[in-house]
């Protein structure tokens, strides 16, 4: 009951665009007495919200805070499915591991699993995703598509895509974009994408996409070991950013790519990734698990795949790597 009148409340608020609303006026809309009214007024206050009270003119909200909750991502998504199943938590060990788990119990496809903090947050080849609480987008995205296990790669490149574009709306700035899953700044590491595939033999039963984008942290926020290789986009845009708004925008940009990716397959989306891309055409190393490959980026293949050409002339297909330019 007090959830939901605490939504309601949130939503009349906000509708009513800087206008006072009286204890009344809210009770009738949302169905609930004054005092209820006024009880979850009290505990939006605790949460971070500025709620001005005026006597005979009503309450108005003056500041809302940046959280990622159900209710404030909600409020103003553009979108038709991802993002509309929300699963928000104050802190947790990854939301890759909650995102794993629903999704065996058939959470529907668009499914978010969102927290303020992680405090096991995982990065790819088993390494340590630093999330430290209120400063990032620490979420993990479920994916339903109908299709083929080899096509998985895509999703990595279809979500830096996505992010790159919402950034760019949110802030002006394009980043750019190292194959598969890094978005840096001025070369350093702003956002890391861990895709996770769950499949039969011959179809994705579904894909589990973690996103770790560092938003508003400032340098001593990160430990002093990745400083020198990370930053924020706060750092980079020179003030702070909504992370609430850049969510929606990553979202809404993730639904329309991925609307074109299955009615038109990865083509078009190819060009655009390319777009933003700095290690073509670049001298580079592959570290990956069976060894280093030494070469020029060529490009991606169709799937998603790297391609290197050696020194010798040979093309290497790269499935997953770490790359040094
Ligand atoms: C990388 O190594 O670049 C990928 C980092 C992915 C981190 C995100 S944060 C949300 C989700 N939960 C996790 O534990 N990891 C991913």
């Amino acid at each position: 009951m007090s959830t939901s009148v605490k939504k309601q409340l949130i939503a009349a608020l906000f509708e009513a665009n800087n206008e006072f609303l009286s204890g009344q006026a809210l009770a009738e809309m949302i169905g609930c007495s004054r005092t209820a009214i006024w009880k979850q007024i009290e505990e939006l206050r605790k949460s971070g919200f500025e709620i001005e009270a005026i006597r005979k003119k009503g309450y108005r909200i003056i500041h809302k805070p940046d959280q990622l909750s159900e209710n404030e991502i909600l409020m103003g998504l553009e979108t038709s499915v991802l993002g509309r199943n929300i699963l928000y938590f104050d802190t947790i060990d990854s939301t890759q591991n909650k995102a794993n788990e629903v999704a065996r119990m058939d959470a529907p496809e668009g499914t978010i699993v969102i927290a303020e903090e992680q405090t096991s947050g995982r990065g790819r080849m088993a390494r340590e995703w630093h999330s430290s609480k209120h400063k990032g987008i620490w979420m993990s995205l479920i994916l339903r598509p109908q299709l083929p296990p080899e096509k998985a790669p895509q999703f990595t490149l279809i979500t830096a895509i996505a992010i790159a574009r919402a950034i760019e709306e949110v802030t002006g700035k394009e980043p750019e974009i190292k194959w598969p899953n890094d978005i840096l700044f001025h070369g350093k590491k702003m956002t890391g994408i861990l895709t996770e595939l769950h499949s039969e033999a011959d179809k994705i039963n579904f894909i589990i996409i973690g996103i770790g984008l560092n938003v508003n942290q400032e340098m001593p926020d990160f430990p002093e070991e990745v400083r020198e290789i990370a930053t924020s986009l706060a750092i980079e845009n020179g003030k702070k950013v909504s992370r609430v708004i850049l969510l929606q925008h990553i979202l809404k940009n993730f639904e329309k790519y991925y609307q074109l990716y299955l009615e038109k397959g990865f083509g078009t989306l190819k060009v655009i990734w390319e777009s933003y891309v700095t290690s073509i055409g670049k001298s580079i190393i592959a570290r990956t698990i069976s060894g280093e490959i030494v070469g020029k980026a060529l490009g991606i293949t169709e799937e998603g795949v790297l391609k290197i050409q050696d020194a010798e002339g040979q093309i290497h297909y790269v499935y997953s790597a770490d790359i040094e330019i």
